[in-house]
């Protein structure tokens, strides 16, 4: 992860959401195709680190710097932060009434492989690929004639992210407790889907508090957040050590 080939390279930012200063200085690079876990405690910021990175207008980049595949991100507007090929999935992912599930994708993935100079795909092709996509994800069809997460389950939410994740194929994905409400299929589902797109070179920000899906993700580098700063930077080690002693732990020493 050596700062010249970052995809993505956040130095000192500072955050503010409402009146509250969240995020008081976080640097960090991910190498293109890298996997870095952030852990945290809740309320350490870590969603706001991912909806300010994705573009979300709520959170007010008071100072700092970002880039994205050597674009100032904090530049981009939202739509052009996806379009580059950012792509976050929400922790809480919201219902969007009246908007069919496969034409709100097929929007998203036209628009983004325009800005990769790739052909539109029409609604037949698409929806051939959406179903072979939503099959191994053990998303059942009828969710992409539905509106966008209406009356969906929690799993099935996670899982509409992850079908979304499948399709647009990002450059680098931020997934925000993907995991959180999913049985264990789904979180093999996960794991099968970051392995397959990271063979791709996708990079991923994945923020998990459970070591058991850490483990099967196998990261370069394990950060934990702590009330808006980057406290700890490591490896599968830290997460070990975080899972056994927890966040509001002692100064007992990392062991390899
Ligand atoms: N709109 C807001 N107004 C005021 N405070 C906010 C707002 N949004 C977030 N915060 C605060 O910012 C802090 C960080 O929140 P954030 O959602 O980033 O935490 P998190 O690390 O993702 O926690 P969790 O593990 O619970 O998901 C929290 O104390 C939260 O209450
Ligand atoms: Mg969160």
């Amino acid at each position: 992860m050596t700062t010249s080939t970052a995809l993505l390279q956040v130095r000192d930012l500072r955050v503010q959401v409402g009146d509250h200063h969240v995020l008081k200085s976080v640097s960090l690079d991910v190498a293109p195709g890298a996997l870095v876990v952030l852990m945290g405690a809740n309320g350490s910021g870590k969603s706001t680190l991912a909806l300010t990175l994705a573009g979300h207008p709520s959170y007010h980049v008071t100072s700092g710097q970002a880039t994205f595949a050597g674009q100032d991100l904090l530049a981009m507007n939202v739509q052009e932060r996806a379009r580059a090929g950012l792509f976050l999935s929400f922790q809480s992912p919201p219902d969007i009434a009246g908007v069919k599930n496969n034409l709100f994708i097929r929007t998203a993935l036209n628009a983004v492989r325009q800005a990769r100079d790739q052909e539109p795909l029409d609604a037949f092709d698409f929806l051939g690929q959406a179903r072979t996509a939503a099959r191994q994800l053990g998303l059942p069809e009828a969710m992409l004639s539905r509106p966008v997460n209406e009356g969906f389950s929690g799993g099935e939410r996670k899982r509409n992210e992850l079908l979304q994740l499948a399709l647009l194929q990002p450059r680098l994905a931020l997934l925000d407790e993907i995991d959180s409400g999913m049985d264990v299929d789904g979180v093999h589902a996960v794991v099968a889907l970051v392995q397959q797109l990271r063979a791709q070179g996708t990079a991923f920000v994945i923020v998990s508090h459970y070591l058991q899906l850490i483990e099967l993700l196998q990261p370069d580098a394990v950060l934990r957040l702590d009330q808006g700063c980057i406290a700890e930077t490591g490896d599968i080690t830290l997460a070990r050590h975080i899972a056994r002693t927890g966040f509001a732990r002692s100064t007992e020493p990392v062991e390899a």
